[in-house]
C-alpha cells in the first residue's frame, strides 16, 4: 500500500479535518495501522475532552415493540424471523417505565421500537404529547422510516431527538440487506428529520459482509456531510436466525478506529458508546468512551422484555434490572474520571478552527 506521508501524518490530517483518500481510509483500518491505532483514540480523546467536555450523557432506552415488517438481513428482530416471541408494551406500561427512569434521575430517553403497524402515527403523537405534558424530559424516537408528514407530527408533537442509521452509504450494499427499503428513501428520511428540526441521530455498522476499509471511509463521509447531531454506530454481529447468520461480524477496533474519526470529523457531536460495542468485548464501551465516544444508552425495558429484544446475540444486561444498569454505568464511568450526565443532554453546536494543527497538549 502506498501511503503518501506517515501514520503520525494521517492522525494529523484527521485531527485536522482533511479529505481522506480511499488509500488513507484503507490504510486506516488495516492490520498495518495498529501499531498506531490507540494514538488515533488518544488524539479524538483530547478532542472530546476539548469540545464536549468530560460529561457522560445518559439516555434511558425503552424497547417498546419487538413487532416489525423489515425484513432487514442482519436484524434478529426481523419479520424473518419466526422463532422470537413478539411484544408489545401499552402506552401505560411506556409510561411507568419512563416514570421509574424519571424517579432513578433520567431526564432523557430513547422511545425505541420495530417498525410496528399496530403503532399508528397518531399513537406515537398521543405517547410523546402525554409524556412531554406530564415529565420534563427529552424524547428521542427510534421507530425506523416514516414519511415526511409523520415525522412532523412527532415534531409538532414535542420530540426532540430521532436516531435513523443510514446503516451504510453503498445504495447497492443496502439493498442487498433491506429488502423492504431503498438507501434513496431512507436518506431523504434524514434529510426530511433535519429539516424538520429535529436533533438527528445516525450511524452505521461496521463489519457488514462486502463493506472494507475504503468503503468505511466513504461511510464516514456521507456522515460527515450531512452533519448529524448524533452518531451512533456498532459492530455487525451476526444473528443465527438471519440470513446472515454464518456471515463474520465486526471487530471492536475497526468500530473505535470509526468513532474516533467521528470524534475527529464531528468535534461537537454526541457519540454513544453504544450496547453493541460492549456486547462484543466485555470492555467495550469503556473503550468506547476513550476513543470519542460521551454518551451511554441504558437500557430500561422491563426485564421480561429484554430477551426478546435481542437484535444481534450476546447483547448485555438481558437480566439487570434498571437500577442495576444506572448504577453500574455510575459506577465505572466514575471511576474512569468522567461524571454521568443524566440531564436533557441537548446539543450546543460548537466550531473548532480546521486551519490549526493539533498540538495535543
Ligand atoms: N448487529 C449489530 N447491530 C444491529 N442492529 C440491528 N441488527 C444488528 C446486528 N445484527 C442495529 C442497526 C439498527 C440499530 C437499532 O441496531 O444498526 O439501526
Ligand atoms: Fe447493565 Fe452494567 S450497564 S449491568
Amino acid at each position: 500500500m502506498i501511503l503518501p506521508g506517515t501514520p503520525e501524518t494521517l492522525i494529523e490530517k484527521c485531527v485536522a479535518r482533511s479529505s481522506l483518500s480511499d488509500a488513507e481510509a484503507t490504510f486506516l483500518f488495516s492490520p498495518a495501522f495498529d501499531t498506531h491505532r490507540t494514538d488515533l483514540y488518544a488524539a479524538a480523546d483530547r478532542v472530546r475532552s476539548e469540545m464536549v467536555g468530560d460529561d457522560v450523557y445518559l439516555r434511558g432506552l425503552i424497547e417498546y415493540s419487538n413487532y416489525c415488517t423489515c425484513r432487514c438481513a442482519y436484524c434478529g428482530i426481523s419479520a424473518f424471523n419466526a422463532d422470537i416471541e413478539r411484544y408489545r408494551m401499552s402506552p401505560d406500561e411506556i409510561l411507568s417505565t419512563l416514570s421509574a427512569g424519571y424517579d432513578m434521575g433520567f431526564r432523557s430517553f430513547v422511545l425505541q421500537s420495530g417498525e410496528d403497524p399496530i403503532w399508528r402515527e397518531q399513537d406515537i403523537v398521543a405517547l410523546v404529547k402525554t409524556i412531554k405534558s406530564r415529565f420534563d424530559v427529552a424524547i428521542a424516537l427510534s421507530v425506523g422510516e416514516w414519511p415526511r408528514s409523520s415525522l412532523e407530527a412527532f415534531r409538532a408533537a414535542g420530540t426532540d431527538r430521532y436516531l435513523l442509521r443510514i446503516e451504510t452509504s453503498d445504495p447497492e450494499l443496502f439493498a442487498k440487506l433491506h429488502p423492504d427499503s431503498n438507501w434513496e428513501a431512507r436518506h431523504r428520511c434524514l434529510m426530511d428529520l433535519k429539516e424538520l428540526g429535529f436533533q438527528v441521530g445516525s450511524g452505521v455498522l461496521v463489519g457488514l459482509p462486502g463493506q472494507n476499509g475504503a468503503s468505511l471511509g466513504r461511510d464516514l463521509r456521507y456522515l460527515i456531510g450531512i452533519q448529524p447531531e448524533m452518531v451512533g454506530i456498532g459492530p455487525f454481529i451476526p444473528h443465527p436466525l438471519t440470513p446472515l447468520g454464518n456471515a463474520t461480524g465486526g471487530t471492536l477496533d475497526a468500530c473505535l478506529t470509526f468513532l474516533a474519526l467521528l470524534r475527529l470529523y464531528l468535534p461537537d457531536a454526541f457519540l454513544p458508546a453504544t450496547s453493541a460495542m460492549g456486547s462484543i468485548h466485555p470492555d467495550g464501551r469503556r473503550q468506547a468512551l476513550k476513543a470519542g465516544a460521551n454518551v451511554l444508552m441504558p437500557n430500561i425495558s422491563p426485564i421480561e422484555n429484554r430477551a426478546r429484544y435481542q437484535l444481534y446475540p450476546g447483547k448485555i444486561c438481558l437480566n439487570d434490572d434498571a437500577l442495576k444498569c444506572r448504577t453500574c454505568v455510575e459506577g465505572w464511568v466514575t471511576a474512569m474520571g468522567r461524571k454521568c450526565n443524566p440531564g436533557h443532554g441537548h446539543i450546543i453546536r460548537r466550531s473548532r478552527p480546521t486551519n490549526t494543527a493539533f498540538n495535543g497538549a
